[in-house]
């Protein structure tokens, strides 16, 4: 690639060294750092890390937070190093900066992309204000595992849903200029597959497919980049035994050869320095040496570009056109956001001081927080409650919580603003009196007492609110668990507050599916809240009491049993499926059927939706033409609702087996009572495509069942061919 004339003036300007310390970013100690989301490696003191952008040897700072200090570090950088390169300045900005919005799993529940674009958005507004150029997110690990701590980053176990909900954070963040002072450079990752180690154990080998490599777990990245993004960040994982962040066939192959991508590379924090352990380089040396050759531009962190590649520039083993490439790409995207002509841009202590997030953004995280919110049962209509005229137990250890409301992967949450169960529900009641709060256990332990504490309240009351789950320490990186479940002190105390024969709605807190047993399991209603931010108890006061009928559904499976994972819907049939009337020799557990408790896409309502039969403009698609698929939808119900109508389709036979259903489009829907639509869809042969068995990305022509449904369970589906070409 080419720069302009500036730029091209500059990098022939630059030494070896200044053009290394283009390469490295570094914990950004001269401001408040958010410092226990990483492993203590190469830590750079303020005063180290002041004289090397003093020598032009630090390209990036991350995970400081601050405008003034930023602008300080700024102008050492362009007013104090020879060449006067700004820097670029970046942070863990995931779900939020002050104002916290739910986490993505959870935000993906929504099936609202344009929900998840105004949440970055306003993201990108608060973080950019508070001295930050770069974020890196959104996270696109597609999900099939849920014992996985990272399920948490992304938006589940689905291709299509990731998808939109990549392209649409990225939007978010940008905005429309890029050298805006508001725009928040995103950076889709961790490329890739990461979502797709063994056995969800964090950091594990990843071995997969090409073809579910490309089906599955590119397809985000792509959309990310169609979207905009400049960066990308490179996975811990190996793939196949290739370490992801020295994977050139991926790195070079596919991000560049293929798609064209002009921005740059960031490894995961010291990925580089890790292909050492992974043993796949013998030393530092020979890791900087692949590391960087693969296609990994920037070095997070492990120092190893600084140390190394002078001497293997100077020794011949890397290029210097090489070295010029990669350094060309930095200096393009610091070019692109603005930072040549405005290298104080988003570093404006005003700015900062005049911010007021909950005043911008706290409608706005209250009503993402409420479209987050799954009904997953809702027996005998308990829900919604009233207001007056029935007395309320909250119990459980998350009644009164506030530190495990804004969820994994949040760095500057403005505490001070969260509201917990029990002061959103307190306020939503005529008569807050009404409410009566009792702990009832810890989280991982049983209180003195909590458990007859809470079955004297669950007694005395009319209904319970059992606010239970897990802590958020519980999922985030470097969190899998081998049992998915609500700890035992929480379990037992469910138990014992189902037994009193109270009507019991379980508020379950959550950074994934989890598998619910006994009265957990049973309990009359079960919210899943996930972790909502800054909003927690006013949106499930919302929902309690009807003030917003939840729409959203699971962008995860919840399984019957951990030992089930990975656990997914858009699986293969197998030669021998379970069938309900046959299970001797036949793809299934012992101790249960082979499906989830609650599917992909499942979530009730407050009302109730009814499907006509699938139609079809045709009973065959043509090569380039357009299938159209309706259905009617009637709201039966008394109350206004939404609900997320799904398109799936299963390709019959294939040169691979294809899955038994493939979610292609989705639309959330509004009605009134008693009203009635339309809902219809394009289905086109590219949304056929796969990676057929010779390696091509295409649709092969033949039968096909298509379904409009609330789930990737329910629905009749119709057939239709896609005919040749
Ligand atoms: C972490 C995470 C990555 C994060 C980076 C910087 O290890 O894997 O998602 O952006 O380091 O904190």
């Amino acid at each position: 690639m080419r720069l302009d004339d500036r730029l091209e003036t500059l990098l022939a300007d630059m030494t070896v060294d200044e053009k290394v310390g283009q390469l490295g970013i570094f914990a950004d100690m001269l401001r408040p750092f958010a410092a226990d989301v990483n492993p203590e490696m190469n830590e750079l003191n303020a005063g180290e890390l002041r004289e090397r952008i003093r020598a032009g040897q630090v390209g990036a700072v991350f995970n400081g937070v601050g405008a003034a200090q930023g602008r300080e570090a700024q102008r050492i950088a362009v007013e104090e190093s020879r060449l006067g390169i700004p820097l670029l300045m970046g942070a863990d900005v995931i779900h939020g900066m002050r104002t916290v919005f739910p986490i993505p799993l959870g935000e993906a529940a929504s099936f609202e992309p344009v929900l998840a674009e105004r949440t970055a958005r306003a993201a990108a507004v608060e973080a950019t204000a508070c001295g930050l150029h770069w974020t890196f997110a959104p996270t696109l690990d597609i999900a099939r595992d849920q014992r996985w701590g990272r399920v948490a980053e992304a938006a589940g176990e689905d291709v299509v849903l990731g998808t939109a909900f990549a392209a649409a954070r990225v939007r978010g963040f940008h905005g429309d200029d890029l050298t805006a002072d508001d725009c928040l450079l995103a950076t889709p990752k961790h490329f890739v597959g990461y979502g797709a180690v063994i056995g969800g154990l964090e950091y594990n080998s990843v071995e997969i497919s090409e073809g579910t490599l490309r089906d599955v777990h590119l397809p985000p990245f792509k959309a990310a980049l169609d979207a905009g993004a400049l960066t990308v960040m490179s996975a811990f994982n190996d793939i196949n035994g290739v370490p992801a962040s020295a994977h050139d066939e991926l790195l070079t192959g596919v991000l560049r050869d293929e798609w064209g991508f002009r921005g740059f590379v960031v490894s995961d924090y010291t990925a580089d320095f890790e292909l050492v352990a992974h043993g796949f380089a013998g030393d530092e040396r020979e890791a900087t040496k692949l590391s960087f050759t693969a296609g990994v531009d920037m070095s997070m962190q492990s120092g190893l570009y600084a140390t190394h590649l002078p001497d293997l520039v100077a020794s011949g083993e890397v290029s210097m056109d090489t070295l010029d490439e990669g350094v060309r790409r930095v200096l393009a995207v610091k070019q692109a956001i603005g930072l040549f002509d405005n290298p104080y841009r988003s570093l404006d202590p005003d700015a900062e001081a005049a911010l007021d997030p909950q005043a911008l953004h706290g409608e706005l995280a209250r009503d993402a927080a409420r479209r987050s919110i799954v009904l997953l049962k809702n027996d005998g209509g308990v829900l919604p409650l009233r207001r007056s005229g029935q007395k309320i137990a909250l119990i459980g250890p998350f009644a009164r919580d506030r530190d495990n409301i804004e969820g994994c992967w949040t760095l500057f949450g403005d505490k001070s603003q969260y509201v917990n169960l029990e002061d959103g529900l307190r306020a939503a009641l005529d008569d807050g009196g009404a409410l009566t709060v009792v702990d009832g256990s810890g989280f991982e332990d049983a209180i003195d007492g909590g458990i007859e504490a809470a079955v004297g309240a669950a007694r005395d009351a009319d209904v319970v609110l059992l606010a239970i789950g897990e802590p958020q320490n519980y999922s985030g990186e470097a969190q899998s668990r081998t049992r998915i479940v609500v700890p035992p002190a929480q379990q037992a105390l469910a138990e014992a507050v189902v037994a009193t024969g109270t009507p019991v709605v379980v508020l379950l807190r959550h950074g994934r599916a989890l598998a619910l047993h006994g009265a957990v399991r049973d309990a009359q209603a079960i919210l899943a809240t996930w972790f909502l931010g800054t909003q927690t108890g006013n949106a499930v006061a919302d929902v309690v009491f009807g003030d917003y009928n939840p729409s959203a559904r699971l962008p995860v499976s919840f399984p019957r049993d951990s030992g089930q994972q990975p656990l997914y819907y858009n699986r293969q049939r197998t030669g021998r499926p379970e069938l309900p009337d046959m299970q001797e020799f036949k793809s299934r557990w012992r101790e249960m059927p082979h499906g989830p408790l609650y599917p992909f896409g499942h979530g009730l309502s407050y009302t109730r939706f009814e499907y006509g039969p699938v139609a079809l403009s045709a009973d065959a698609l043509d090569w380039d033409g357009a299938l159209t698929v309706s259905a009617t939808l009637r709201n039966a119900g008394d109350r206004f609702g939404e609900e997320v109508v799904q398109l799936y389709v299963h390709d019959r036979v294939a040169s691979r087996v294809r899955p038994i259903r493939e979610l292609k489009d989705f639309r959330k829907v509004a009605l009134a009572p008693g009203e009635e639509t339309t809902v219809s869809f394009e289905l086109h042969r590219d949304q056929l495509a796969f990676t057929t068995r010779s390696g091509q990305f295409a649709a092969e022509p033949g039968l096909f069942d298509v379904w409009i449904a609330p789930d990737c369970e329910s629905g009749e589906a119709v057939q239709f061919t896609l005919r040749g070409a």
